[in-house]
């Protein structure tokens, strides 16, 4: 990465694939592009399998035999890091948080199949999971694991490498196809994704926005959170982070994380009716639907490329 090499593992399929929307663009007068990370592969694939291929090297590296990490009941990011763990001969210990679901479907039946090992925190509250999780570390630890602890999504300067593979990528197709994007969307929850791309942006001078489309917390404090994350990824690659470079737009959550917005149910139907893409309620159909309103309000010109990086989440269909 730039002169600097980052050792991972390569369960992800890369690069993910990039093409036309074409029908999309045709209905709604742009060029739109997508960049398919709903198609990295392992354990259905999303966004996460490029943070895990570096967090689990990690793990690995520190002769980890236990892997803690925590979420909700429908978290992407623990279903992946459960088949990740059990590829790698790793114990791992899920910690979810929200309502307990009467019966595991999606995601959360995908965490049992790979056999991990689920603790629940009655709660709504990130910081209660992310406390129970650190709890479960130090017993484990007590008991002699050696414990990799990975917090929510997966979003340390570690996990958040897989995202400036990401925007490495889509510099080179630009150059390999001639295809400039102006801007970039994307789903942002804990900072991970959003870190890397703007770090991939300082390192491999990219030109354009990423716009990560707020799907967790307000604006105000996902910036905040890219901004550290990304500053500590901007250092292991010995790059300058600009705060320009971060845009969150926070009108697309509705009326909380996880809930249906009418937006969002449209975004999937167009996306799954014109392209036989499939999004997803909680991430994608949400940052799709910002998209798709800045189109329509004239905030991208009809003659300019824009990118829509799909992290995947879709399993979410089958809750
Ligand atoms: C499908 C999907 N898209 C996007 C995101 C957001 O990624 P990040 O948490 O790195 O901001 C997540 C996070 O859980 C996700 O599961």
């Amino acid at each position: 990465m730039g002169n600097k090499t980052f050792k991972k593992l390569n369960y992800s399929i890369l690069p993910t694939p990039i093409h036309k929307l074409e029908n999309l663009s045709k209905y709604l007068n742009a060029n739109i592009y997508c960049k398919r990370d709903d198609l990295t592969g392992f354990a259905f694939g999303g966004n996460k399998t490029r943070k895990l291929d570096y967090l689990i090297y990690e793990a690995v590296e520190k002769e980890a035999d236990t892997i803690v990490a925590v979420g909700a009941y429908q978290s992407n990011f623990c279903r992946i890091a459960s088949a990740y763990g059990a590829a790698c001969g790793l114990d791992v210990r899920l910690v979810l948080g929200g309502k307990k679901p009467e019966k595991a479907t999606a995601n959360l039946m995908l965490d049992y199949l790979f056999g991990a090992d689920v603790s629940d925190v009655d709660s709504f509250e990130w910081n209660d999971w992310e406390e129970r999780a650190k709890q479960l570390t130090e017993e484990l630890k007590a008991k002699g694991k050696k414990v990799y602890y990975m917090p929510i999504g997966g979003s340390t300067k570690t996990g958040a490498l897989g995202y400036v593979d990401c925007m490495k990528e889509i510099k080179e197709y630009s150059e390999t196809n001639g295809t400039e994007f102006k801007q970039i969307f994307h789903a942002t929850g804990s900072a991970g994704t959003q870190s890397g791309l703007v770090s991939g942006k300082a390192l491999t001078g990219w030109q354009g926005l990423i716009n990560g489309i707020a799907i967790t917390k307000n604006s105000e404090q996902i910036k905040k959170e890219v901004k550290q994350l990304a500053e500590e990824t901007g250092k292991l690659l010995e790059v300058t982070i600009k705060d320009e470079d971060i845009i969150v737009d926070d009108n697309y959550i509705g009326e909380a994380y996880g809930l249906e917005t009418e937006a969002a149910k449209e975004a999937i139907k167009l996306f799954a009716k014109f392209e036989g893409i499939l999004l997803d309620n909680v991430y994608s159909g949400k940052a799709a639907s910002g998209m798709i309103d800045y189109i329509r309000k004239g905030m991208i010109k009809s003659s300019d490329n824009v990118l829509f990086i799909h992290t995947g989440g879709n399993i979410q269909l089958f809750k």
